[in-house]
């Protein structure tokens, strides 16, 4: 077992070692919260983003697909409220200079209480066994109904502060609560500001100093799909319900730009946006819930690292949100947004744009302005989901130990290595006939180098769910050992049946 606290240390170092995921402008130190995608890293995350959009387009005849510009109009931005409300609430240490978002530093305190209600609550599992009741425990144990009444009342009071934009209140509640800072130590606080997170830049030869000219590096892919509304409802013959969905890059001007790839500066959106009748959305934020966690648990991963977490605070534009969080190696944290986003985007969009933002309804013979349901997910934050999932470290009978990534086979980056097992005696140019006939169906690595026990281990290292071996019996009998790799099981197939024994397992 690795502790927790190396475990993160490992996997990122791993990700960098396999050609993964690589910090961004590596040659010059890095950009910080900027990563690129190495060999391995690109073929994972096209599978992640192809995997998505069957699942969404190819699986729903009443959603289709969208590829929008970064760059829209600046007024887009006004309209979906960006421009005014995109922002975190920021904070500065005076002592160590380092910059936090005043309601994260507010989090982590309740984060701590809840760790202590966990602590009392494991305690007395143990204590009661079968007999134990969570909910009856947490009601009448004093210290835990304390903290309790201490986590709602800290929380509600943020909550209210950054709705009625009382930051000097946040501030007062960060002192009340003595947080200090994690670097220096010290309660030395600047005043709450608040910060948009949107990068804007210039189009065009207008002068730097021309505001006019100012235009901003989507934060969101959703926007795009709202301003196409009309083009896709009026090209695609759609009728409501129905959705258009989007894979894309969005920028945020991220001020606490840590964990890894979790929360990042440049990354990538799957989105789409689901168009009702006014009055069934809460029927279909419910259906998209739902859908949205069995597509998660499709790929096989424990259920237990998954959770709801229902919003109280809601954004400006929702009447309902809920994210399903997932147990990253730093703890439940949110994977996926689903919102029912009312009609507050067209309507800002037809007021703003003057074009009327509706739908015809044949059945009723009367327009209106559909409500939204919208799924998000990071394309990035489901590679770290799915990475860190898949990573292990295996104490094998012999004493050593093997790194093993065990990504869904669906989504694994090669599918298969092809293996002679020496590289003389016909072994090679068997593998390469063997290999030209798997390479047209999934993508597949030959590997000739190294004793084949390192060559296996390496491709466990890749997550390579199939090794194929090329021996002297392939020659006499046109079979191969196919080994597994989680179980790491061998079994003789017949090479005309190779492609078919691989596929069952996808
Ligand atoms: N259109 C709605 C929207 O953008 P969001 O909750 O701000 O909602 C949706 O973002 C998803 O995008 C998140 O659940 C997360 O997976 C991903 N995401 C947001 N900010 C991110 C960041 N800085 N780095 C990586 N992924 C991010």
């Amino acid at each position: 077992m690795i502790k927790q606290e190396d475990f993160f240390k490992k996997l990122v170092a791993h990700a960098r070692e396999y050609g993964y995921v690589y910090p961004s402008s590596d040659i010059y130190d890095g950009m910080s919260a900027v990563y690129d995608y190495g060999p391995y890293g690109v073929e994972l995350k096209n599978n992640i983003r192809q995997y998505w959009w069957q699942s969404m387009v190819q699986f729903h005849e009443n959603i289709v697909g969208l590829d929008s510009a970064i760059f829209m109009h600046p007024t887009i931005w006004k309209a979906s409220g960006h421009v005014d409300a995109f922002n975190d609430p920021l904070i500065d240490n005076k002592e160590s200079k380092k910059r936090y978002r005043a309601d994260v530093l507010i989090e982590d305190y309740v984060s701590k209480v809840e760790a202590k209600v966990e602590k009392e609550a494991q305690k007395a599992a143990k204590r009661f066994g079968d007999a134990f009741d969570r909910a009856q425990f947490e009601e009448t144990h004093p210290r835990v109904s304390e903290y309790r009444r201490q986590i709602s009342e800290i929380t509600n009071r943020m909550n209210t502060s950054l709705e009625n934009n009382d930051l000097a209140d946040v501030k007062r509640l960060i002192e009340e609560l003595e947080i200090a800072c994690p670097v220096s130590g010290s309660r030395n606080w600047t005043d709450v500001r608040q910060f948009n997170l949107m990068f804007s830049t210039k189009m065009g030869s207008l002068s730097q100093d021309d505001d006019s000219a100012v235009v901003y590096l989507r934060p969101e892919t959703a926007q795009g799909i709202f301003v196409n509304f009309l083009n896709v409802l009026k090209s695609s013959r759609m009728k409501v319900p129905f959705g258009i969905a989007q894979v894309g890059k969005a920028f945020r001007n991220e001020i606490v730009a840590r964990q890894f790839i979790f929360r990042m500066r440049e990354f990538e959106q799957m989105e789409m946006q689901y168009f009702v009748k006014p009055g069934s959305e809460m029927e279909w934020y419910d259906y998209w819930k739902q859908k949205r966690m069995e597509w998660h648990l499709s790929l096989g991963i424990d259920a237990g690292k998954f959770r709801y977490h229902d919003h109280e605070k809601l954004s400006h534009y929702a009447n309902a949100a809920t994210d399903i969080e997932f147990l990253f190696p730093f703890g439940f944290k949110e994977l996926e947004g689903i919102h029912s986003r009312t009609d507050f985007d067209l309507s800002a969009h037809q007021q703003f744009s003057g074009k009327k933002m509706q739908y015809f309804d044949p059945e009723l013979n009367s327009s209106y302005v559909p409500y939204v349901v919208e799924t998000s997910i990071g394309l990035d934050r489901m590679f770290l989901a799915i990475l860190s999932d898949a990573y292990q470290e295996e104490k094998l009978e012999d004493g050593s130990v093997r790194t093993v990534l065990r990504i869904p086979p669906k989504l694994a980056p090669v599918k298969a290595a092809v293996l002679p097992l020496v590289k003389k005696d016909g072994l090679p140019e068997k593998a390469r006939e063997v290999m030209d006939v798997l390479k047209t169906q999934f993508h597949c690595q030959y590997d000739e180098k190294d004793a084949i026990g390192r060559r296996y281990r390496r491709q466990d290292a890749i997550g390579t769910p199939f090794a194929i071996t090329i021996d002297h019996q392939t020659l006499s009998e046109n079979s191969v050992t196919l080994r597994e790799r989680d179980s790491m099981k061998q079994q003789r197939v017949d090479i005309e049946s190779l492609t078919t024994v691989i596929h069952q397992n996808f």
